[in-house]
């Protein structure tokens, strides 16, 4: 079975001296982050003090559905901006969204990879005199070029669940002077004591196995706890989705985090997206979505177009790959409006496979031998 999701029971996942914290101070010095429960809230404490109601911020339009509702919440208008079939913003469109009330214009780096175009975004946000969000809640330890993605603008954000086995947790960036200035944290942000500490230092051992054996019941509440906070596309309104998403950074998932090891997991998920992309390489029906995996990358998933994904998603799903989705539900706003044509047919074509670190290559290998050619 290929989950969604690596398990908190995963060894190989931790290591002493490790920790998400020193890899943003390795890889991004200078920078100042603060934790969160989830990307949306930093999202909204990041942009609090530089904006006024009544602004806009222009998003692109292939986004989850709750991501806007930040932007809501401070009064702000979403405006989407069309994509290419790259993942690259259509500039035209960006650019003729822009006026004087633009306050932000967010990238999106999808996958773990940058999104294509960042620097040419970077530059409008100058041009324009307009905050650049740089959105990377896919891939908290993807480096390109020397620079860890989400921190390319003057705010950015990265969550934290969709790499560790953890329940919520996000981190906001704040590299520009004013940003940093005008910054004044809720009551949301850091870590909370929610969770006993005994699990977290549970969760956070690599014997965990040898505990696990001493007492199922401890495995299975933690297990509970981390499927209550596992992502659920398919879920609920985006604004109930929001306010779920309100909640401090739970001690389990800090202690995950700092226990983490960063470099073993990035090592992990590229050798899986690279068997992904030999297994798929001669079906004719699924294309990939990034043909290179550049140095430094740290991937969220194998995302492909597949000339039919509903019954690709079915294939996978009988070989026992149940973390195969779609990505992402879109705003229904966005799904009616012709200009988003790509990004409609995009999330109606793809389909994102996992390459976490909980998998073994060779189980992506065995289900590549039993895929039709
Ligand atoms: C591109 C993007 N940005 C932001 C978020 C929000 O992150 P979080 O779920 O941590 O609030 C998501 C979550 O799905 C996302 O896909």
């Amino acid at each position: 079975m290929i989950d969604a999701t690596p398990s908190v029971f995963d060894a190989s996942l931790s290591k002493p001296g490790a920790g998400i914290d020193a890899f943003v101070d390795r890889h991004a010095p200078g920078t100042m982050h603060t934790y969160y429960g989830s990307g949306k809230v930093a999202l909204r404490d990041g942009l609090a003090g530089l904006v006024e109601p009544g602004e806009n911020v222009v998003v692109p339009a292939y986004l989850s559905p709750a991501v806007v509702e930040p932007l809501h919440e401070l009064g702000l208008e979403s405006r989407y901006y069309a994509i290419e079939a790259s993942l690259a913003p259509d500039f035209d469109d960006l650019e003729a969204r822009i006026d004087d009330d633009t306050a932000a214009v967010m990238s999106v780096n999808y996958f773990g990879f940058p999104q294509p175009g960042l620097d040419r975004i970077a530059a409008l946000t100058d041009e324009y005199d307009c905050y650049h969000i740089d959105d990377n809640a896919h891939s908290p330890l993807s480096v390109h070029e020397g620079t860890l993605l989400g921190t390319h603008g003057d705010l950015g954000i990265t969550t934290l669940r969709k790499l560790l086995p953890v329940p919520d947790g996000a981190v906001l960036y704040r590299t520009g002077e004013t940003v940093n200035e005008w910054f004044s944290p809720s009551s949301l942000a850091g870590r909370s004591d929610r969770i006993a500490t005994t699990d977290c230092r549970f969760v956070a051992t690599s014997v965990a196995e040898s505990v696990l054996q001493i007492s199922p019941s401890l495995h299975r509440s933690v297990e509970a706890v981390l499927a209550d906070g596992a992502d659920d596309s398919s879920s609920v309104d985006p604004v109930n989705r929001y306010e779920a998403a309100k909640v401090p950074m739970s001690k389990c998932s800090a202690v995950v985090a700092d226990a983490a090891d960063p470099d073993a997991i990035r090592t992990v998920r590229r050798e899986n997206f690279r068997v992904w992309q030999r297994v798929l390489d001669d079906r004719e029906d699924v294309t990939p979505l990034y043909e290179h995996l550049p140095a430094g990358i740290s991937p969220y998933e194998f995302p492909v177009r597949a000339t039919d994904s509903d019954s690709f998603r079915a294939e996978l799903g009988n070989l026992g790959v149940v973390g195969a989705h779609s990505w992402p539900t879109l705003r229904e706003a966005v799904r009616e409006d012709g200009t988003y044509e790509t990004s409609v047919r995009l999330a109606d074509n793809l389909v994102a496979l996992p390459v976490h670190q909980g998998i073994e290559p060779s189980a992506i290998e065995a289900v590549g031998d039993r895929l039709p050619k």
